[in-house]
């Protein structure tokens, strides 16, 4: 069993890098670092140097990078998934550096989906200054595709340690690995890719200003403002450059009392069962996973 510590950022690759970073900053207000690496944009949205990587190049999610707790897990993780049967590669001093983390490893999940497990992530010490004030607080999560959600529950609780939070029938698995209710989930999906990317807003208000901003700005809304009765957060998903989906959301349920909880079943073809406050939802863009040859 491989402890996830918590997430750490998604690397997604973009054929215009130019226009997917002023999305990332202008419209949805994160920070740009600069890493002084010509071809790969850091964005920053809470104390971590970075949680999101835009890599110049093919169209598509590179990777995506969960924390564990110091080398010696990395080390075990490592042997671990090769015990499994995975083809584990370690990344070089220049891959460590542009992830800014001490080491990472990569495999690829059953579905196809890139994972980089990772320790030594840098925090900045200096305040986060948002591109502009959207109210962001931290990465809140990602979401991952997958064909079948019940065959990734049995991958991702038995080599790590995510707890299902809350099932939505076929079609998702919520998961925890802290007492957040999802850090991490997975949705249907016929190929592997990144479902979205999810940014904690401070305020209820946050949510309703940004959709104003959005709108006026022209940005198609995906869907919301709604919310979610498993994690009981108000959403708003909408898509950018690169066929990426963004969600910003308020109010994610904690799970405080492990023992207590019970994994719930909803059904996606009851009325609510995706937006409680009954609004218009559909399935959102995903960006699918790019299959490198080697990790950039
Ligand atoms: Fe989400």
């Amino acid at each position: 069993m491989i402890e996830l510590t918590d997430i750490a950022y998604v690397r997604s690759g973009a054929a215009d890098l130019a226009a997917a970073v002023e999305f990332a900053t202008d419209i949805v207000g994160l920070e740009l670092i600069d890493g002084g690496e010509p071809g790969v944009a850091h964005l920053r949205a809470d104390s971590y140097h970075h949680c999101l990587a835009l890599v110049e190049g093919e169209s598509g999610v590179i990777a995506s990078g969960f924390t564990v707790a110091d080398s010696d897990a990395l080390a075990l993780a490592e042997s671990e998934l090769d015990r499994r049967g995975f083809h584990v590669t370690r990344g070089g001093p220049e891959e460590c550096r542009s992830r800014r983390v001490s080491e990472f490893i990569g495999f690829d999940d059953p579905f196809g989906n890139r994972i980089e497990l990772v320790h030594g992530k840098q925090t900045l010490s200096r305040p986060v200054r948002l591109s502009r004030s959207a109210g962001i607080t931290e990465f809140g999560h990602l979401c991952l595709d997958a064909p079948d959600v019940h065959e990734a529950y049995r991958f991702w609780s038995s080599t790590f340690n995510a707890r299902v939070s809350d099932w939505i029938g076929d079609g998702a698995c919520l998961m925890r690995i802290d007492p957040v209710h999802h850090k991490l989930a997975v949705f249907k999906g016929d190929e592997p890719g990144l479902c979205h990317m999810n940014f904690q807003v401070a305020e209820l208000d946050d949510v309703f200003r940004n959709w104003h901003f959005l709108l006026d700005h022209g940005v198609e809304i995906e869907m919301g403002p709604g919310r979610h009765p498993q994690s009981g957060a108000v959403f708003l998903y909408f898509q950018g450059p690169e066929g990426f989906t963004y969600e910003y959301s308020f109010g994610v349920r904690r799970i405080t009392d492990e023992a207590a909880w019970r994994p719930r079943f909803f059904d996606p073809a009851e009325p609510g069962a995706i937006d409680m406050w009954l609004g218009p939802t559909q399935r959102t863009t995903s960006q699918p996973q790019l299959r490198l040859s080697v990790t950039t």
